[in-house]
Parts: C-alpha cells; sequence; structure tokens
C-alpha cells in the first residue's frame, strides 16, 4: 500500500535550538529545492518572522528521498510556531503526524519550550527522534546534553543523532531515521472522510485555504466537504501538495498532507483544530481536540490621525482573513477618540500585529498597555469580563474580581534560583515545585497572575539570569484577588486610556511610579500639568510637569530661512506620536509606561 511509504512529522525545538535551519537542510538535500531556488528559511516566509527570528504561522513542504533500502518515500514536514503563544497551534500541527524530531541546542540544552513541546508531542504520541544540533560550536556539550534528554524527558539518547544544521551533519542519517522509526500512517482510505485542519491561510484567488492531514477517507475536487465544528458545508475546487509550492493533484488520502480550496470566503471557517468530512457520507464524529483559540492579551488601538480611522480598521481586517485568532471591535476613548479593542493570543502575538500594522499598512499607531479578561462579580448577580480597564465598574457594584492565573515552567542554571524565586515573589507568584533536570539545571513551577506576566516579567527574567531562564506557561484557571483600578489625571482631567488594574497591595506603589515616570515622558507645555494618580476620588499621588516657553525659531535670529523651516520639519516630526487630550499632548510612551515600572 502506498501510504506505507508515507511519513509525516514536524521538528520541535526551543526557540533558536535550529529547528527553520535544520528544515532547510532537509529540504535541500532532499532535492525539494535547488540550493539557488531556495531563500533562506524558506518555512519561515513572512518577513517580520524572518527577521525576528522566530517561527510563527505553521506551514508544510513534502519531501522526496530515496532511502537506503531502495525505496522512495514521501515524507511530510510539518512545520511548527516554536512560541507560547501559539502552544494550541502546535498541538494541532503535532496531532497530523507520527513522529517528531526534538531538536535540542549541544550548547543551550534543554529548555522550557523544548519540555512544553515535549509534552504536547506525548499527548499525540509521536516516536521522538533526539537530534543533538550544532555540534559543529566548540562549546558543544553533546553528552552533558544526552543526560540531560534522559533525566529530565526519560528517552533513550543513546542513539541520539549528532547533527550540525549549519554544516550538514547528521543530515542523512536524520532522514534514515525518520523512515525507519516514524511508523507509517493508519487510516482506511474507504472510510469516511476525516481531515484534521492544521493551518489556513487566506488566497485572494482560491479563498481560505486548508492545510490538512487526511486521516481517514479520500477528498478530491467536486467532493461536498463539511466542517464538523460548525457543520457548514462548500464544494471542494481543488486539492494539493507543498512540494513545496502548492501544486494540485487529483485527490488527496488518508496518511497524505495538503491542502484544500473551496471559494471560502473567510478564514473563520477553516479553524485549526476542526475536522473536514464529507457532506455526502460523514463521519459521525470528529477529530479529538478541537478547540476555538481565545484571546488572552487585549488592547486599544488608536490612530494618531483620526482621519486614518477606516485604514486602520481595513487592515485589521485583512490582518484578521489570515489569522482568526486576531479578534477586534470598535472601542470609543474619551481620550484617544474612536479605535479598536482588540484581543490577541499572547503578548508576542499582540506585538507582531502592531508591528505589521505599523510597517505592512502604513499606519501611525497609539496603542493602550495590554490588559487581561478580569471577571467581575456584580452586586447584581451578573458575572462581566473586562478586558479593559477603563470599563471595570464602580467600587460600590462590585462584589469580587477574578483574575487569570497561568501555570509557568522556569528552567534555569542553579545559581539563579534565588533570583527567580525573588521575582516570582514580587509578581504574587506561588511556589509549587522545584526540581534538578541535570546537576547544574533547575524546574522550577510556580502559578502566577497572567497580568504580572503582561507587566514586565520577560525582560525581567531575562535581566535578572542573564538571559539564562526559559518560560513557558498555560493558562490553569481564575483566582478571586483583590484589585483595584487606578486612574490617572493630567491637568484635572481622566485620561481613561491610563487607567489600569493593580493588586490593591502593590496599587500605592505602582500608582506613585507611574505618575513619576510620566513625568519625564509627557513633554513640558506652556502651563504647568499636574499628574495625578487616583483610587475612586482618593488622590495616592502627585507630580508636576512644569511649565515651560520653548519657542525653537528664537535660535535663528531671524535669518536663514530654509533653516528655519527645517526645525520647524523637525519639530512637527517630533509630535508625530502625540495624541491631543484635552489641551495636553501625550507621547505615545506614556500609554505603556505602567509596564515599566517596576
Ligand atoms: P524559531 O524559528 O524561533 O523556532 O528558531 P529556530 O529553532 O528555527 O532556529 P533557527 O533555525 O532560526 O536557528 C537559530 C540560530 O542558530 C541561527 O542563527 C542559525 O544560523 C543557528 N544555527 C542553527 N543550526 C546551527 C548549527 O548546527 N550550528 C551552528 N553553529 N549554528 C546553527
Amino acid at each position: 500500500q502506498a501510504s506505507q511509504r508515507i511519513r509525516n512529522f514536524s521538528i520541535i525545538a526551543h526557540i533558536d535550538h535550529g529547528k527553520s535551519t535544520l528544515a532547510d537542510r532537509l529540504i535541500e538535500y532532499t532535492g525539494a529545492l535547488t540550493k539557488r531556488e531556495m531563500e533562506a528559511q524558506v518555512l519561515d516566509s513572512m518577513d517580520l518572522e524572518r527577521e525576528r527570528g522566530i517561527t510563527i504561522k505553521l506551514q508544510a513542504v513534502r519531501l522526496s528521498y530515496q532511502a537506503q533500502d531502495g525505496e522512495v518515500y514521501e515524507l511530510n514536514l510539518i512545520d511548527t510556531p516554536g512560541h507560547v503563544d501559539f502552544t494550541y497551534e502546535v498541538s494541532r500541527s503535532l496531532a497530523a503526524c507520527e513522529g517528531a524530531l526534538l531538536v535540542v541546542d549541544s550548547v543551550q540544552g534543554i529548555e522550557a519550550q523544548t519540555l512544553a513541546n515535549v509534552y504536547l508531542a506525548l499527548e499525540n504520541n509521536l516516536e521522538l527522534i533526539s537530534v543533538i544540533n550544532k555540534i559543529d560550536l566548540p562549546s558543544a556539550e553533546p553528552e552533558r546534553v544526552k543526560q540531560e534528554i534522559e533525566d529530565v524527558i526519560g528517552l533513550d539518547a543513546s542513539e541520539a543523532i549528532l547533527a550540525s544544521a549549519k554544516t550538514g551533519i547528521g543530515i542523512e542519517e536524520i532522514l534514515e531515521r525518520i523512515v525507519t522509526m516514524v511508523p507509517p500512517p493508519q487510516g482506511d482510505d474507504e472510510a469516511p472522510l476525516k481531515a484534521l485542519i492544521f493551518d489556513s491561510k487566506f488566497d485572494a484567488y482560491k479563498g481560505a485555504i486548508s492545510y490538512v492531514r487526511i486521516v481517514e477517507g479520500r477528498v478530491a475536487k467536486g467532493t461536498r466537504m463539511q466542517m464538523m465544528s460548525t457543520g457548514k458545508s462548500f464544494e471542494v475546487t481543488e486539492v494539493g501538495v507543498f512540494a513545496p509550492s502548492m501544486r494540485i493533484v487529483d485527490e488527496l488520502k488518508a496518511g497524505q498532507v495538503g491542502f484544500i480550496a473551496a471559494s471560502i470566503k473567510n478564514v473563520k471557517d477553516t479553524q485549526v483544530g476542526d475536522t473536514i468530512t464529507d457532506a455526502d457520507k460523514p463521519a459521525s464524529e470528529a477529530l479529538p481536540g478541537y478547540r476555538k483559540a481565545t484571546p488572552m492579551v487585549f488592547c486599544g488601538l488608536y490612530t494618531v490621525e483620526a482621519s486614518d480611522y477606516n485604514k486602520l480598521r481595513d487592515s485589521l481586517e485583512k490582518l484578521h482573513l489570515n489569522d482568526a485568532s486576531l479578534i477586534f471591535e470598535p472601542e470609543t476613548s474619551i481620550a484617544l477618540g474612536f479605535g479598536f479593542r482588540c484581543g490577541f493570543l499572547g503578548l508576542l502575538h499582540m506585538e507582531i500585529i502592531q508591528e505589521r500594522l505599523e510597517r505592512e499598512y502604513d499606519l501611525n499607531l497609539i496603542t493602550t498597555a495590554p490588559s487581561v479578561i478580569y471577571k467581575v462579580n456584580t452586586v447584581h448577580g451578573e458575572v462581566l469580563s473586562i478586558d479593559n480597564p477603563s470599563n471595570l465598574p464602580k467600587v460600590d457594584q462590585i462584589v469580587s474580581i477574578e483574575e487569570p492565573i497561568v501555570k509557568a515552567t522556569i528552567l534555569v542554571p542553579s545559581e539563579y534560583v534565588g533570583a527567580i524565586m525573588e521575582l516570582n515573589q514580587e509578581k504574587r507568584g506561588a511556589y509549587c515545585n522545584m526540581d534538578y533536570v541535570s546537576t547544574s539545571r533547575v524546574r522550577l513551577i510556580y502559578e502566577l497572575p497572567l497580568s504580572e506576566i503582561v507587566f514586565d516579567y520577560f525582560d525581567q527574567l531575562k535581566s535578572r539570569t542573564k538571559g539564562y531562564a526559559s518560560l513557558d506557561y498555560e493558562l490553569s484557571g481564575y483566582k478571586e484577588t483583590d484589585l483595584v483600578k487606578i486612574d490617572i489625571l493630567l491637568n484635572g482631567e481622566m485620561v481613561d486610556a491610563l487607567s489600569f488594574i493593580v493588586h490593591r497591595a502593590k496599587s500605592y506603589n505602582r500608582g506613585r511610579k507611574l505618575v513619576e515616570k510620566l513625568r519625564g515622558i509627557i513633554p513640558r507645555h506652556m502651563f504647568e500639568i499636574p499628574i495625578q494618580s487616583v483610587i475612586g476620588s482618593r488622590v495616592i499621588a502627585r507630580e508636576t510637569v512644569n511649565a515651560m516657553r520653548k519657542d525653537v525659531l528664537s535660535k535663528c535670529y531671524g535669518g536663514d530661512i530654509s533653516r528655519k523651516r527645517k526645525l520647524l520639519e523637525k519639530q512637527k516630526a517630533g509630535k508625530k506620536r502625540m495624541k491631543q487630550v484635552g489641551n495636553v499632548e501625550i507621547p505615545q510612551d506614556a500609554f505603556m509606561a505602567v509596564l515599566q515600572i517596576e
């Protein structure tokens, strides 16, 4: 049977351990692309991804490999995003495979995302092949890393492949191992269709395209396909494979990986994790594990120029076409005017979207500090979900507030354990567990409020451990907490976009630090500007921006007109990222200041 010669696998690794480089080498070695055709890092195709060197969107590629046994195998490599924001997508793409290469950097050793991804792979019953990468580096310690793999993950690492994705060492061995170790897909071609969507993408001509693994049955042009989560059906217009660019084929069947197009107008109808079946011969139940991606972090996006509002809406709609996990709805701020409240999977997702809006869509944005979703129990017995601090009901309307809690796993060299414990203490963390993953490295498990992770946690973690700590987290639930809202008054007027929610015990400190910080950020005006932090109607801190009369032209002695113009232009540019609120100009930095006040 043909499917005996198919192998579906992914590569799992911590960020920067060499996943994309290894994928490139495998593609190159199997000749799916010649070296000249291959732009550096084919799998990471978005510009931004390449610049940041992280994989965001997963994709797939089919490799054709003639193994030492003389047979030609179809190897489908499914790429996975490497970042904590995209865990669900990782888990779905792993579900499309029978095996995975576990890539560990021979200098760094096992990191938090290595572990997180290994757990996901084990949940999906994947055969794991250990690859110790970067052995070309003089500081490589493959033996230590092998020991870590055995101790922490419990895999036999004696067979681990020593490789260098950079120089090509070990590449053939990896391909052979995939053929011999990863089981061929099982699944009946004749059973009702079940195809797992592990990614989707919007194409202007073909509509929303589903990237699928056919688990059972077959699909071809003309099949009436049906989404099992919604019951919606569409007529298939094309099926194909990634070789590595999209190539149309007659049919996809059990075991294969490819794409399905059906002139679907919205990527919302092709959600990752959903099962596609045949409307005329439907499967009785969907594949396990489907859930909607839920945004966890929210912020307000406003344009500096009010006239750009429609452009911002259009741009968000375009981004949403390809990314159903980005959500947005109109929001009005007294201070900032008309904008959008946007929801993201996590902080990185948020930063990526903001950057794309600015770069690809050429928008000049004011973004407010990110917030999590609070659950507020009111005196009327309602439970409100509040994703914008300024919408928090008045104190006398609130019975209690619950905040999201995450379970965080931190891996760190043992000398930094004290530093991490101190940080987690400051961040209201609850210690759960600690163990040694090797003689010199420790795994710490904590429960932490998500809002504290949003507030500057990554930067603190990195700076307090000289960059040696790695972090992974997952939402674990909601917990009642004593929280209060702090509002900021500028020149006596409340700026709603600066309000934030904080634990009562920290409120005084944060309120005071924020006004101090704002004093340095708000430029001097012709008049004095008092900055106040208030809780309810009680002022907890106050600073003042002194008045100043700044006449930039006075330096020009009235003479040179071109110099005058230059200065005026310079001043205009300096104003760009400012928003006029009442009679005070507030720079973008002010809205993010709350994140940098530890
Ligand atoms: P994400 O896409 O963020 O998940 O990262 P990644 O795991 O794909 O890492 P990537 O392939 O981008 O490699 C990270 C860095 O390590 C790059 O600078 C690579 O050039 C380098 N690198 C990868 N493999 C090797 C190797 O075998 N030896 C050496 N010396 N460097 C390597």
